[in-house]
């Protein structure tokens, strides 16, 4: 992480530091329109909408367009809150919401998911979908993830194989000289499993694609956990 960097983000200029500006919002609705849904994001819907979404609460972080939640929305979930630090990605979300008749079921939220999570409302299922990778603290990102006492987390990230890793290293590199604010930052699968062990949560799905690893934890009943100490 550079040295410079907040550890929250709670300011425009601090938000900016994420490096995502919305700039891509158009393409990435324009993607979705012609091309349908990218495959990891395909995969973790189906799996959420397997384990059921009725009537489910929702907590979509950095949802980008909104396709995750407006996706099971439209497959019997009944509200959802989409907090993300891009303004122009909250509007994007916004508008193709209420071009399917679904915007006055989301409750939309600007700024970082860490600085807003104890005002956050309590929701059934959390998803965060390419989203790690553009935050620098994972572990506080998971546990305001797990604040709103979810019994799903759909998680998306990039490959954690060495591969990807120096594929990310290289693209950091380019971005930096180029003095682009754009960042990958890389999280390791063991680190995740374990902050999401400690909060309670175990895997239920683990799959993705080339690049990208879709993994869905279920909360543990307190009687299956391991016992500290
Ligand atoms: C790569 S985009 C992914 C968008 C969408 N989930 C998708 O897969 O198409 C990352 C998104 O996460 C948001 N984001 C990153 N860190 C965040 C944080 N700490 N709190 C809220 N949003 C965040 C960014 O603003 C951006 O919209």
């Amino acid at each position: 992480m550079p040295p410079d960097h907040a550890r929250r983000f709670c300011s425009d200029e601090e938000l900016e530091q994420i490096g995502y500006d919305g700039h891509g919002a158009a393409g990435d609705l324009e993607r979705w329109r012609c091309c349908g849904v990218p495959p990891a994001t395909q995969e973790l819907i189906n799996v959420l909408r397997a384990e059921g979404v009725g009537s489910a609460t929702l907590l979509d972080v950095g949802a980008g367009v909104g396709i995750v939640h407006l996706s099971l929305l439209e497959a019997g979930a009944a509200k959802a809150v989409d907090v993300d630090a891009s303004r122009d990605y909250l509007a994007a979300a916004r508008g193709e919401a209420e071009r399917r008749g679904l915007a006055d079921r989301v409750d939309y939220r600007y700024g970082d998911v860490v600085e807003l999570a104890a005002e956050l409302p309590a929701a059934d299922i959390v998803t965060l979908d390419a989203v790690i990778c553009c935050y620098p603290h994972h572990a506080a990102l998971l546990r305001a993830a797990v604040r709103p006492g979810p019994r799903l987390v759909g998680l998306i990230y990039p490959h954690d194989a060495w591969w990807s890793r120096v594929r990310m290293h290289l693209s950091n590199l380019i971005w930096a000289l180029r003095r682009r604010p754009d960042h990958w930052y890389i999280a390791r699968r063991a680190q995740i499993d374990r902050v999401m062990g400690e909060a309670g949560y175990g895997a239920a799905h683990r799959g993705g694609t080339r690049s990208w690893k879709v993994v869905v934890y279920r909360r543990e009943l307190a009687s299956n956990r391991p016992r500290s100490g």
